[in-house]
């Protein structure tokens, strides 16, 4: 728990314009973090909510354990849940990652099995991972959605490793 690089950004804003169809509008990008030589950029990329996000390390060298945070208010209650990560980098695509967060018969988080509407964190930690991040310009899709694909959350991220 030492040496954490805390940063909490944790709001949640809904669009008033839910109607849908415009999609000349973008969420503002959000600075996740910046130091040690790596700056995390993201944005939402789902239409109708923006969202808070945390990391608590902001380093080029990530240590062990790594805890991502989400804060979200539930458009769809949580049954069964996916996680999908794409990492692009130059154009050209790196890693595709698929997740099973919550399934029916296993229930990995606290959050599964909570409701629409309520807010939650969804927070998801990487154990022994302890990476140094090539340097470079990466581009990170992540996406999370539910068993009818209906989308619970949408992020992309741009991520510099200098
Ligand atoms: C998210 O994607 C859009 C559209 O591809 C792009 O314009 C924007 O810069 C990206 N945002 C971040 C933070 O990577
Ligand atoms: C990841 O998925 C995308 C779209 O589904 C595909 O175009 C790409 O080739 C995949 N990349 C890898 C490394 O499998
Ligand atoms: C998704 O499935 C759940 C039940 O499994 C249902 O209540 C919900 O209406 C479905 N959503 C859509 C968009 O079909």
């Amino acid at each position: 728990m030492k040496g954490f690089t805390a940063v909490l950004l944790i709001w949640t804003l809904i669009s008033p314009s839910s109607s849908g169809g415009g999609s000349g509008e973008a969420w503002p990008t959000h600075l996740a973090c910046r130091s040690g030589g790596l700056e995390v950029l993201y944005q939402s990329c789902d239409p109708l909510q923006d969202f808070g996000f945390s990391v608590d390390q902001c380093s080029k060298q990530l240590k062990s354990n790594l805890n991502i945070r989400f804060g979200i208010i539930l458009r769809h209650d949580i049954k069964e849940l996916f996680l999908d990560i794409a990492l692009i980098s130059k154009g050209s695509s790196i890693l595709n990652f698929s997740y099973p967060i919550c399934e029916e018969d296993q229930p990995k988080f606290s959050f599964c099995g909570r409701r629409k509407g309520e807010e939650i964190f969804l927070g998801f930690p990487f154990k022994d991972l302890g990476v140094n991040i090539p340097r470079g310009e990466y581009q990170v899709l992540l996406e999370v959605y539910t068993e009818n694909r209906s989308i619970v959350a949408c992020a992309n991220a741009t991520i510099i490793s200098s």
